[in-house]
């Protein structure tokens, strides 16, 4: 129940449309329902800013952490030409990253693995994205810590990391966007 009402609460925040459609096609309700978690995908204004506060240049390897339909590491590698990595476990998810990808003309740059986030390798990663409920973000923190290189940014859209306070928020488009460096 609490679950529910999170996704309808976040859904209106996000503005989430269910029923876009796209060449590769975009989840639909009946989807959205049975995903075996949550997908809402960020605005892509909101995935631009993301991608600003963490200073994604040409030289970073971007890992978003549950990447739906892959529109973050696509926009890291049309925008600055960065590769990227997607982890996700639905699998048509996948498919649809891998094919707005190739449609977007980068699928060379980036990759998107069926993959559990909390097992997923994330030692190469430059910059962490993430957009998760706020008890996966905390279960994910020892592990960033632990795993991500001194100096890798991490963006969390809306929800924090803990005590792990963000040394930057800004709003974009009225979302709360939080940064961190690992130290
Ligand atoms: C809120 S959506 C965000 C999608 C994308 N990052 C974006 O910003 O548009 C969260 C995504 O995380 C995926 N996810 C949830 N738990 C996961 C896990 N344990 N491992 C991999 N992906 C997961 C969901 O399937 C969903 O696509």
């Amino acid at each position: 129940m609490a679950d529910t009402v999170l996704r309808v609460v976040v859904a209106l925040l996000l503005g989430a449309s269910p029923f876009a459609r796209a060449d590769c096609g975009a989840p639909n309700a009946a989807e959205m329902q049975e995903a075996e978690a949550l997908y809402l995908p960020t605005p892509h204004p909101v995935v631009e800013a993301m991608l600003r506060l963490a200073r994604v240049s040409g030289n970073d390897i971007v890992y978003d952490l549950g990447s739906g339909d892959g529109r973050i590491p696509i926009a890291a590698a049309r925008t600055y030409g960065a590769r990227g990595v997607g982890i996700e476990l639905d699998g048509r998810m996948i498919e649809r990253a891998r094919c707005n990808a190739r449609e977007a003309g980068v699928e060379r740059l980036v990759e998107f693995r069926r993959q559990d986030l909390f097992v997923a390798d994330l030692a190469e990663a430059t910059v962490v994205t993430l957009f998760l409920f706020p008890g996966m973000n905390l279960k994910l923190r020892p592990r960033l810590l632990r795993e991500l290189r001194p100096g890798t940014r991490i963006v969390s859209l809306r929800f924090g990391l803990g005590d792990w306070l963000p040394e930057r928020t800004i709003e974009a488009d009225g979302h709360p966007l939080l940064l961190w460096t690992v130290p």
